[in-house]
């Protein structure tokens, strides 16, 4: 067996993240390790300001970590330039926001539609293919036409996550998915971020505040003032 069969899909080597706010240097994280295997649904938990969307950020390649290494698969994204990391996050991976970030003049499905635009070998038929297949898999080929005015908060995070699918990415980030729902919505969104995992073999790694969200994912994670914990206080 060779290393890259043994080795986790994320590996994080001592990293930490230094940002400088003027003169003053913030280190949202220390020193972190962390692996997460393939198909590994991980919720990610910590008091406010602890370094969670800083993590996230950094394992989705939208930020680069000050030192340390992060493997994603073969990719060492410490290393890449902007344009690199640009290209590897369209392919690689789909990021879900707590506020769904979707566009307001456009319906659900040129939402979904928008990151395949950038893939010029596809064809529009190809293209409108996918943005159908990625409806349905959210339960929403009836909401096809709606804009984002017209669609529940549950609705539009589902069309969010559609959107963070449509170009198959293996990995998936959610940055406090059900933090702006309702009960029942929520669980409708765990329960789909499950199946991602569960029968389309997605790795996910979702930030929650929420104990019973997190139960959900097959493993949790505790972060504290930067470095994961053992014992946590959240
Ligand atoms: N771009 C940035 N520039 C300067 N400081 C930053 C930046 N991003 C984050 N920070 C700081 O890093 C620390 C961690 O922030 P982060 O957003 O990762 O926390 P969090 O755990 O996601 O918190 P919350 O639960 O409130 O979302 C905070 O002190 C924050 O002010
Ligand atoms: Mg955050």
């Amino acid at each position: 067996m060779t290393n890259l069969e043994t080795e986790a899909y994320i590996r994080c080597r001592n990293i930490s993240k230094t940002y400088l706010k003027g003169k003053t240097e913030v280190t949202p994280l220390r020193a972190l390790d962390l692996d997460v295997q393939k198909g590994e649904f991980l919720a990610l938990m910590g008091p406010s300001g602890s370094g969670k969307t800083t993590l996230l950020n950094l394992i989705a390649g939208i930020d680069q970590p000050t030192t340390g290494d992060l493997w994603v698969d073969d990719k060492n994204l410490s290393g890449m330039n902007r344009a690199q990391l640009t290209d590897w996050r369209a392919k690689h991976c789909g990021y879900i926001f707590q506020l769904y970030h979707l566009v307001p003049i456009l319906t659900a499905f040129e939402n979904i539609e928008l990151p395949l635009l950038l893939d010029k070998s596809l064809s529009k038929s190809e293209r409108h293919a996918k943005v159908q297949a990625a409806l349905e898999l959210v339960s929403l080929a009836d909401r096809s036409d709606h804009r984002p005015t017209e669609l529940s908060g549950g609705q539009e995070q589902r069309v969010a996550i559609a959107r963070a699918i449509v170009s198959d990415p293996e990995l998936l980030v959610a940055d406090e998915p059900t933090g702006d729902l309702d009960k029942e919505s929520g669980r409708q969104i765990l329960d789909l971020l499950s199946a991602l995992s569960n029968e389309h073999g997605k790795t996910i790694i979702m930030v929650t505040h929420d104990s019973k969200a997190a139960d959900a994912a097959g493993k949790v994670l505790h972060l504290e003032k930067g470095q994961l914990v053992e014992n946590a206080i959240t």
